[in-house]
Protein backbone atom coordinates (compact mmCIF):
# COMPACT_ATOMS: atom_id res chain seq x y z
CA UNK A 1 0.00 0.00 0.00
CA UNK A 2 2.81 2.71 0.77
CA UNK A 3 4.33 1.76 -1.99
CA UNK A 4 1.60 2.89 -4.34
CA UNK A 5 1.21 6.47 -2.45
CA UNK A 6 4.59 6.52 -3.45
CA UNK A 7 4.51 5.76 -6.51
CA UNK A 8 1.40 8.05 -6.83
CA UNK A 9 3.11 10.29 -5.53
CA UNK A 10 6.70 9.93 -7.77
CA UNK A 11 3.91 9.82 -10.66
CA UNK A 12 3.15 13.42 -9.92
CA UNK A 13 6.39 14.88 -9.42
CA UNK A 14 7.01 14.17 -13.41
CA UNK A 15 3.37 15.82 -14.01
CA UNK A 16 4.32 18.77 -11.70
CA UNK A 17 7.58 19.81 -14.23
CA UNK A 18 5.30 19.23 -17.10
CA UNK A 19 2.43 21.79 -15.87
CA UNK A 20 5.29 24.43 -14.65
CA UNK A 21 6.42 24.37 -18.33
CA UNK A 22 2.86 25.42 -19.58
CA UNK A 23 0.41 27.33 -16.62
CA UNK A 24 2.41 29.67 -14.26
CA UNK A 25 2.53 28.12 -10.52
CA UNK A 26 1.72 31.69 -9.42
CA UNK A 27 -1.70 32.37 -11.66
CA UNK A 28 -2.59 28.54 -10.24
CA UNK A 29 -1.99 30.14 -7.18
CA UNK A 30 -4.29 32.96 -7.66
CA UNK A 31 -7.05 30.84 -9.11
CA UNK A 32 -6.98 28.73 -5.97
CA UNK A 33 -7.44 31.44 -3.53
CA UNK A 34 -10.40 32.51 -5.03
CA UNK A 35 -12.50 29.51 -6.06
CA UNK A 36 -11.40 26.12 -4.84
CA UNK A 37 -9.97 27.35 -1.70
CA UNK A 38 -13.29 28.34 -0.10
CA UNK A 39 -13.50 24.13 0.21
CA UNK A 40 -10.66 22.38 -0.02
CA UNK A 41 -8.63 25.06 2.25
CA UNK A 42 -10.72 24.16 5.14
CA UNK A 43 -12.40 20.70 4.44
CA UNK A 44 -15.78 22.21 4.03
CA UNK A 45 -18.40 20.09 3.59
CA UNK A 46 -16.27 17.27 3.42
CA UNK A 47 -13.57 18.13 0.68
CA UNK A 48 -10.63 16.47 0.43
CA UNK A 49 -8.23 19.39 2.26
CA UNK A 50 -5.37 20.87 0.25
CA UNK A 51 -1.78 19.58 0.93
CA UNK A 52 -3.08 16.56 3.30
CA UNK A 53 -1.49 13.91 0.93
CA UNK A 54 -3.32 11.19 3.01
CA UNK A 55 -6.61 12.54 2.02
CA UNK A 56 -5.61 12.58 -1.35
CA UNK A 57 -4.08 9.70 -1.98
CA UNK A 58 -7.17 7.29 -3.19
CA UNK A 59 -8.61 9.94 -5.06
CA UNK A 60 -4.95 10.32 -6.85
CA UNK A 61 -5.74 6.44 -7.62
CA UNK A 62 -8.41 7.86 -10.19
CA UNK A 63 -5.97 9.32 -12.26
CA UNK A 64 -5.75 13.03 -12.98
CA UNK A 65 -8.26 12.38 -16.22
CA UNK A 66 -11.33 11.25 -13.88
CA UNK A 67 -10.36 14.17 -11.46
CA UNK A 68 -10.60 16.52 -13.96
CA UNK A 69 -14.13 15.61 -14.60
CA UNK A 70 -15.27 14.87 -11.29
CA UNK A 71 -14.49 18.55 -11.13
CA UNK A 72 -16.50 19.59 -14.53
CA UNK A 73 -19.18 18.07 -13.54
CA UNK A 74 -19.86 18.87 -9.42
CA UNK A 75 -19.22 16.38 -6.77
CA UNK A 76 -21.26 16.13 -3.76
CA UNK A 77 -21.22 19.58 -2.19
CA UNK A 78 -18.94 20.74 -4.67
CA UNK A 79 -20.45 22.39 -7.72
CA UNK A 80 -19.71 21.78 -11.81
CA UNK A 81 -16.36 23.60 -12.50
CA UNK A 82 -16.10 24.05 -8.33
CA UNK A 83 -16.42 27.62 -8.78
CA UNK A 84 -14.24 28.20 -11.84
CA UNK A 85 -16.54 28.38 -14.32
CA UNK A 86 -13.72 30.44 -17.15
CA UNK A 87 -11.23 27.28 -16.02
CA UNK A 88 -9.35 25.01 -18.46
CA UNK A 89 -8.67 21.47 -18.60
CA UNK A 90 -4.95 22.52 -18.20
CA UNK A 91 -6.04 24.51 -15.31
CA UNK A 92 -8.24 22.46 -13.54
CA UNK A 93 -5.28 19.77 -13.74
CA UNK A 94 -2.66 22.66 -12.36
CA UNK A 95 -5.26 23.77 -9.63
CA UNK A 96 -5.44 19.78 -8.49
CA UNK A 97 -1.63 18.96 -8.42
CA UNK A 98 -0.89 22.54 -5.93
CA UNK A 99 -3.76 20.42 -3.88
CA UNK A 100 -2.06 17.11 -3.42
CA UNK A 101 1.12 18.46 -2.76
C1 LIG B 1 -18.33 24.40 -2.61
C2 LIG B 1 -17.18 23.62 -2.11
C3 LIG B 1 -16.10 23.19 -3.12
C4 LIG B 1 -15.40 23.98 -4.00
C5 LIG B 1 -15.51 25.49 -4.24
C6 LIG B 1 -14.48 23.10 -4.68
N1 LIG B 1 -14.62 21.80 -4.24
FE1 LIG B 1 -13.61 20.17 -4.88
N2 LIG B 1 -14.68 18.99 -3.63
C7 LIG B 1 -15.62 19.44 -2.72
C8 LIG B 1 -16.16 18.31 -1.98
C9 LIG B 1 -17.21 18.37 -0.88
C10 LIG B 1 -15.52 17.16 -2.50
C11 LIG B 1 -15.76 15.70 -2.10
C12 LIG B 1 -16.92 15.19 -2.93
C13 LIG B 1 -17.31 13.77 -2.58
O1 LIG B 1 -16.42 12.92 -2.39
O2 LIG B 1 -18.52 13.51 -2.54
C14 LIG B 1 -14.60 17.63 -3.53
C15 LIG B 1 -13.79 16.79 -4.28
C16 LIG B 1 -12.86 17.22 -5.21
C17 LIG B 1 -11.99 16.36 -5.98
C18 LIG B 1 -11.95 14.83 -5.93
C19 LIG B 1 -12.84 14.30 -7.04
C20 LIG B 1 -12.88 12.79 -7.09
O3 LIG B 1 -13.20 12.25 -8.18
O4 LIG B 1 -12.61 12.14 -6.07
C21 LIG B 1 -11.22 17.16 -6.76
C22 LIG B 1 -10.16 16.71 -7.77
C23 LIG B 1 -11.61 18.52 -6.51
N3 LIG B 1 -12.61 18.53 -5.56
C24 LIG B 1 -11.05 19.61 -7.11
C25 LIG B 1 -11.50 20.92 -6.96
C26 LIG B 1 -10.95 22.06 -7.67
C27 LIG B 1 -9.82 21.98 -8.68
C28 LIG B 1 -11.64 23.16 -7.26
C29 LIG B 1 -11.47 24.61 -7.70
C30 LIG B 1 -11.54 24.86 -9.13
C31 LIG B 1 -12.64 22.70 -6.29
N4 LIG B 1 -12.52 21.35 -6.13
C32 LIG B 1 -13.58 23.52 -5.66
C33 LIG B 1 -16.02 20.75 -2.52
C34 LIG B 1 -15.59 21.84 -3.26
Amino acid sequence: MSKRVGLAVSALGLCLMGASLTVSASAIEDKYNTTCFACHGTGAAGAPVAHDAKAWSPRLEKGMDVLVGSVKRGMGAMPPNGLCNDCSDEQFKGLIEFMVQ
